[in-house]
């Protein structure tokens, strides 16, 4: 009573559906403000480093494992070795942790989307966005830290994602997901060309790009330059937490794996440049209009960029509601498609283990999903536990992750050489013996040290000076919660057969 495994209906659905998941909010959002952060155009070389010595080996590693051993991550891995399932259910935990706030951003954008048409922020995007929008508490102040108080200007947008999201996955992998990329991602690509190239021909783009690209030097001496450009690299390419094995595993036994990788590599960081040029060009306009240096402006980074200063430059700009569209469009896009690769991540997982159809799974899994975050994010405290979910999941969990998978599939197991050779057997562009120092030296180490690095800077310093209580709970907390999690998963009993490949769900 097996059906066989899901298909993408080809190589270019593949490599859309790869490029949806990479070009999430992370290039809009978090890549110009971390170049800017980090030596400007100096930043440029250990982020391409970075993408050399450890995102392109870590995600052709990934396409090995999920292609050779047909699975989810907790099954491919399993098939590796029966007690690296555990390591899969940790990432499935990190996908899903993730999913739950990643959703919240995606329904922001949502909402702004719709504000951009009459430019609802008015004259103070700041208060409108944490005041009337989130309605965020005065945390530690008067008010709590934890509230049930639900906002629903979040609230109903979040629910619509997650119905979305649910219709798509429940759709399958051909007829859902790869779908919607097909259609999202030249439309992200038409949207957020113009966006560009409009933000290029404003008054004062020039003293924007300046500013992000005039190279400081001396940055490259400072190692905590390096980690960044190493943690932007592998959040961004969506590596090390289970959805390049997945959405690999569903590729056709002889595929080419490497050139769609090195494609959907390059497709990313172009996006991501592209992004900083669009969005500091954006910049230079509005220090332009204020008549101050773009160094002088605030709120270059994270949600107060898209969500402040961005809503500024709309409303100072000829057109602006047009621009306020196609970028908050591009944003809901970019994250949308994303989302469904994460919880793909989680859906997929679930069906193999306990033998359950591709709708039930969305349905279980993305009502669990959903519940959570409607709960956690679209209360007047929604910010805070995002902001240190997403600081923890991201600077520990997947840190961790891509440190145990490469100690235990290239040390630990001694894989690395049949994967190689899995890689080599059916793609045009042959991975070299580099590649063998790149996940079993460069990953290990560089990603070992930021690892032990980070845990002692947020167990000294803790984190935007939160309450060291809700630290706990909410930022090791979440650790302690993707381990309880994978333990308990790990242990539940298989209801399908893991060792039989290609034959998922029963
Ligand atoms: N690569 C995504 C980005 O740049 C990160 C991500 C992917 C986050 C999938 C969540 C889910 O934003
Ligand atoms: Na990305």
């Amino acid at each position: 009573r097996h059906r066989p495994r899901e298909q993408w209906t080809g190589q270019t659905g593949f490599i859309l559906s790869a490029i949806g998941s990479a070009v999430g909010l992370g290039n809009i959002w978090r890549f110009p403000g971390v170049a800017y952060d980090n030596g400007g155009g100096a930043f440029l070389v250990p982020y391409l480093v970075a993408l050399l010595t450890a995102g392109i080996p870590i995600l052709l590693l990934d396409y090995a494992v999920g292609h050779r051993f047909r699975g989810s991550a907790p099954a491919a891995f399993r098939r590796l070795w029966r007690r690296l399932e555990a390591l899969g259910w940790f990432q499935v935990m990190i996908s899903f942790v993730i999913a739950v706030y990643y959703a919240a951003v995606v329904a922001w954008a949502l909402s702004f989307f719709v504000y951009s048409f009459d430019l609802r922020w008015g004259d103070d995007p700041a208060g409108f966005f944490t005041g009337t929008y989130l309605q965020l508490a005065d945390v530690g102040g008067a008010d709590s830290w934890v509230t049930l108080d639900f906002v629903p200007a979040v609230l109903v947008p979040l629910v619509l994602v997650w119905v979305v999201t649910l219709v798509v996955l429940g759709a399958g992998v051909a007829k859902g997901v790869e779908r919607a990329n097909v259609v999202f991602i030249p439309l992200l690509v038409v949207a957020f060309s113009i966006l560009v190239v409009r933000s290029l021909t404003l008054d004062g783009a020039a003293d924007g790009l300046n500013a992000l690209f005039t190279p400081n030097w001396s940055a490259l001496g400072d190692p905590n330059v390096w980690i960044a450009a190493y943690a932007q690299i592998f959040f961004s390419l969506s590596v090390a937490f289970g959805i390049m094995i997945t959405y690999s595993s569903y590729r056709r036994r002889r595929s080419n794996l490497t050139s769609p990788g090195l494609v959907v590599a390059f497709a990313n960081s172009s996006f991501e440049i592209l992004a900083g040029i669009g969005v500091f060009a954006a910049l230079g306009f509005l220090a332009h209009q204020q008549g101050i240096g773009v160094g002088e402006l605030e709120g270059l980074t994270g949600p107060i960029l898209s969500f402040v200063t961005f809503p500024a430059i709309v409303s100072q700009m000829p057109a602006g509601p047009l621009f306020g569209a196609l970028f908050f469009g591009s944003l809901v896009i970019a994250g949308f498609t994303s989302l469904l690769s994460i919880l793909q991540v989680v859906s997929a997982a679930f069906q193999e283990k306990f033998g359950i159809d591709r709708r039930q799974a969305s349905l279980r899994v993305g009502v669990v999903a959903a519940v959570v975050s409607v709960l956690g994010f679209s209360t007047t405290t929604g910010l805070i536990a995002l902001d240190t979910i997403d600081n923890w999941a991201n600077n520990v969990g997947i840190v961790a992750s891509a440190v145990l998978t490469c100690v235990l599939v290239v040390w630990v197991r001694r894989e690395a050489p049949a994967l190689r050779y899995h890689l080599n057997t059916v793609s045009t562009v042959q991975v070299g013996r580099w590649w063998y120092a790149a996940v079993g030296v460069v990953v290990p180490a560089v990603l070992g040290y930021m690892l032990i690095s980070r845990i002692v800077t947020l167990a000294v310093d803790g984190y935007e000076g939160y309450a060291s209580w809700y630290l706990g709970v909410f930022g090791w907390g979440t650790i302690v919660f993707l381990v309880v999690g994978a333990a308990v998963l790990t242990a539940t009993r298989w209801r399908v057969d893991p060792d039989r490949y290609d034959a998922w769900p029963p």
